[in-house]
C-alpha cells in the first residue's frame, strides 16, 4: 500500500476514535514535557481546533507553520526560535508506540548525549533511517538505503541537544529534496558529538499506510482496559453485546444487532438490527450502521452504513455513505475517503 498523502491530514486519522496526535500529546505530557511546538505543514490547520492551546492535554501548545513540507530537520529549523537553547523532544506526530518516552529522555540525561536516537528491528528497512552497530558503536547511519546493512530502524522519537541546530544549518538537500534529520544524526556523529541509541520497548506503529492504520487500530483497542457502556447510551434488551465493547453517550443499539468486542463505539452512534460489529472495530460519533456486517475496520465520524453489506479490514472516512440494496456474496474492502459514496445495487439478470 501506498503512503497516505500530504493531502490527509494523517495525524487527524481516528485510532480507537481518538486522533492519532493525541497519543503523542499524552505521551508528551507523561514524560514531564508541558511545552510542545506542534509544526503545521499546509493541510494541517484542523490540527488548531482540536488540540487548541493544549489544555485538555495538559501541555500548552505552540503553532509552528513549516509552509511546504522540506524534511524533517527543516522542521526542527522553523522551530529553532520556539526552541531557543533548551534541549528538546522530537516526535513524529503520526507514530504510536505502546511505551512511553521517559527511557528516551532519562537515557538522554543519563549519558549527557547531544542526541538519543529510538530505534528497533523492523522487516522492510528499506522504508527507515538505518542505522549500523557494532556493539554500542555506530558504523553508520543512513536514510532509507536501497541495500541496508541492518534492520535496525529510526523510530520517530528523538530527543536533543541545541547542538543540532549546528548541523542542522550546514545540512543539503537530500535526492528527495529533503533536509533529513537521518542525515543531521550522521554528521553530529562524524563530528564526535555524542549519538546514543536507545531499543523501543513494546510495538510501534508507523501510521503512515493505511494497513499500518488498522493494525495500530487493532493494538490500541486489544490494549484498551475493560471497555464500559456510557449511562447515558440505550442498549436494547434484544441486542447482544460480547467481550470489551466500549459504548459512547446517546449511542443507541438495537434489538438484534451484535456487537464482538473489542470494538469502541463513539458518542450518538445508531447501531440498527441486523447488525454486526467487530472484533477489532472503531465506530466513529454519529456514524449509523443498519443490517451490515462490520469487522477490523476505521468507521469515521458521521458514515452511514445501509443493507446487507459485508465489509472488513476497512477504513471509512467521515461521511461516507455505504448503500447496499442486495446482500454481499462475500466480504468487501474499502479504502473511502471523507464524503465518498458507494451503492452496492442489484445486476439486471
Ligand atoms: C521519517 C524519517 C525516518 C524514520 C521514519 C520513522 O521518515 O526520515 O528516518 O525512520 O520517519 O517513521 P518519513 O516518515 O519522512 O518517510
Amino acid at each position: 500500500m501506498r503512503p497516505l498523502t500530504h493531502t490527509v491530514n494523517k495525524h487527524m486519522l481516528p485510532v480507537a476514535n481518538l486522533p492519532v496526535l493525541f497519543y503523542g500529546l499524552k505521551k508528551m505530557e507523561a514524560a514531564g514535557i508541558k511545552s510542545v511546538g506542534v509544526i503545521l505543514g499546509p493541510f494541517q490547520e484542523g490540527i488548531r481546533d482540536s488540540v487548541g492551546n493544549g489544555s485538555q492535554f495538559g501541555i500548552e501548545v505552540t503553532y509552528i507553520s513549516q509552509g511546504p513540507p522540506r524534511g524533517l530537520a527543516d522542521a526542527v529549523r522553523c522551530a529553532r526560535s520556539f526552541l531557543g537553547d533548551d534541549d528538546f523532544v522530537m516526535y513524529l506526530g503520526d507514530n504510536l508506540l505502546e511505551g512511553g518516552l521517559e527511557p528516551f529522555v532519562s537515557r538522554f540525561h543519563r549519558t549527557r548525549a547531544d542526541a538519543v536516537v529510538a530505534v528497533t528491528r523492523v522487516v522492510n528497512p528499506t522504508l527507515y533511517g538505518v542505522i549500523e552497530l557494532d556493539g554500542d558503536q555506530i558504523l553508520s547511519i543512513e536514510e532509507k538505503p536501497l541495500t541496508p546493512r541492518s534492520n535496525l530502524a529510526i523510530v520517530g522519537i528523538y530527543v536533543f541537544s541545541p547542538k543540532i541546530h549546528e548541523v542542522i544549518f550546514s545540512l543539503k538537500p537530500s535526492g528527495r529534496g529533503e533536509l533529513e534529520i537521518t542525515d543531521a544524526l550522521r554528521v553530529l556523529h562524524q563530528s564526535h558529538r555524542r549519538v546514543v541509541v536507545q531499543p523501543l520497548e513494546g510495538w510501534w506503529k508507523d501510521t503512515g499506510r493505511p494497513a499500518d492504520l488498522l493494525t495500530a487500530n487493532d493494538l490500541e483497542l486489544g490494549g484498551l482496559s475493560a471497555g464500559g457502556v456510557s449511562n447515558l447510551a440505550r442498549v436494547s434488551e434484544g441486542a447482544t453485546l460480547q467481550g470489551r465493547v466500549t459504548v459512547g453517550p446517546e449511542t443507541v443499539i438495537e434489538a438484534g444487532a451484535a456487537v464482538y468486542g473489542p470494538v469502541v463505539l463513539g458518542r450518538g452512534v445508531r447501531v440498527g438490527k441486523g447488525t454486526h460489529i467487530g472484533p477489532g472495530t472503531a465506530i466513529g460519533d454519529h456514524a449509523q450502521l443498519e443490517g451490515c456486517t462490520i469487522g477490523r475496520s476505521i468507521v469515521m465520524e458521521v458514515a452511514r452504513i445501509v443493507g446487507p453489506v459485508k465489509i472488513r479490514d476497512s477504513l471509512i472516512g467521515r461521511r461516507v455513505q455505504i448503500l447496499a440494496e442486495k446482500p454481499g456474496e462475500s466480504e468487501m474492502e474499502f479504502l473511502l475517503g471523507d464524503d465518498s459514496v458507494v451503492r452496492i445495487r442489484p445486476s439486471d439478470q
